[in-house]
């Protein structure tokens, strides 16, 4: 079974009711159909049920019994809008200014997910991933004891000798450009958990990316790598995490060997965390493009899960993330 099937088999196991503010995007009312169908979750869809029905109707999708909300006619409207007022107020939100927010679907479906009212969220077939991220930065926020939310790509690889049967987790290559030490250390121990949870990966070997192995270059980069590895140690003792290690030396069991004797991760890392948003960025896509790797992405560290997509997914992407999205809220 493939990484996703095994995903949408967990799913199944015990369903999630995912929020879909782009309710009357296309393809997103073909994914709801299927979602439904196939019992991956319980979609809902925000937007002005006249208009979701008529696409409905254009793309051939059955979305009876589907959940439909407008939120500028909910009636749950004015205590989203308090609750969001109350959360926002000291960073200069107005109560009339909360009011026009939750009538925004983005805004509203955040605020279902931070009130429980759903599990989870997905946008972004539409919305820009700065736009789709910072009502879930300002409004769910971090879940407790991690500082930093960022991202994981599950990257699927041909070469099922690397990493943990071919899956390697790699982050962040999504949100935090220039992360500190400190927060670097937190995107490693979010990464393992993503591995964990979504891939299955029980014991996961965390590997910190740098251009030099234990101590081989000297840099201030290569310090905050090497910081960042220390204050990951204090914070999760019990995880298997190495660095500042170079690639190969991460998954090539000879290179790690040579170069990171002694060491539990090298040349066997299933979690590789980039130094910076360039660096992972980059490497996803090299993969992805070049290696002929699968590549599906992720948010961690929220305190309730929320998934952006690319402006060009399929429907068949949206449902992927749904499913990513459903599984993470079974651990939330
Ligand atoms: N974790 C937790 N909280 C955060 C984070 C974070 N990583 N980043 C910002 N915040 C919080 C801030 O503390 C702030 O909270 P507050 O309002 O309660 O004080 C709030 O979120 C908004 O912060 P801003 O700094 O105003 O947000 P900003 O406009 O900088 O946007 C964003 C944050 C969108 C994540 C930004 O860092 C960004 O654009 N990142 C890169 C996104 C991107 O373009 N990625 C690459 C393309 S995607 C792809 O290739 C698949």
């Amino acid at each position: 079974m493939g990484l996703m099937e095994q995903v949408k088999a967990k799913a199944k196991k015990c369903i999630k009711k995912i929020v879909l503010p782009e309710g009357d995007e296309p393809r997103t009312v073909q994914a709801a159909a299927i979602l439904q169908s196939e019992k991956i979750a319980i979609p809902v869809l925000l937007g002005e049920p006249s208009k979701i029905k008529a696409v409905a109707q254009e793309v051939k999708a059955d979305i009876a019994g589907i959940e439909i909300i407008d939120p500028k006619n909910s009636p749950k409207a004015p205590a989203y809008a308090n609750s969001l007022y109350e959360i926002r107020k000291a960073k200069g939100v107005t109560e009339e200014a909360a009011a026009k927010l939750v009538e925004d679907p983005m805004y509203y479906g955040i605020m279902m997910v931070k009130l429980n009212d759903a599990d989870g969220l997905v946008s972004g077939a539409v919305h820009t991933t700065g736009d789709m991220l910072r009502p879930a930065l300002q409004i769910i926020k971090t879940k407790p004891g991690i500082k930093v939310v960022s991202s994981s790509f599950l990257m699927d690889c041909p070469n099922k000798k690397l990493g943990h049967n071919g899956l390697l987790v790699y982050s962040d290559c999504v949100v935090v450009p220039c992360p500190t030490a400190e927060e670097l250390a937190h995107i490693a121990i979010s990464a393992a958990d993503t591995a964990r949870t979504l891939c299955d990966i029980e014991e996961p070997k965390v590997a910190l990316l740098s251009f030099s192995t234990k101590g081989s270059a000297k840099h201030e980069l290569v310090s905050k790598v090497q910081e960042a590895t220390r204050i990951a140690h204090e914070l999760a003792p019990n995880l298997a995490l190495d660095g500042e290690l170079q690639l190969d030396a991460a998954i090539v069991p000879e290179v790690g060997a040579s170069k990171a004797k002694g060491s539990s991760v090298a040349g066997y890392a299933n979690v590789l965390v980039y130094p910076d948003l360039q660096a992972g960025n980059i490497s996803y896509k090299i993969t992805q493009r070049i290696a002929g790797a699968d590549a599906f992405a992720v948010l961690q560290g929220l305190a309730k899960p929320c998934n952006d997509l690319s402006r060009g997914c399929s429907v068949d992407d949206i449902v992927t993330t749904v499913a990513l999205t459903a599984v993470q809220a079974q651990g939330c």
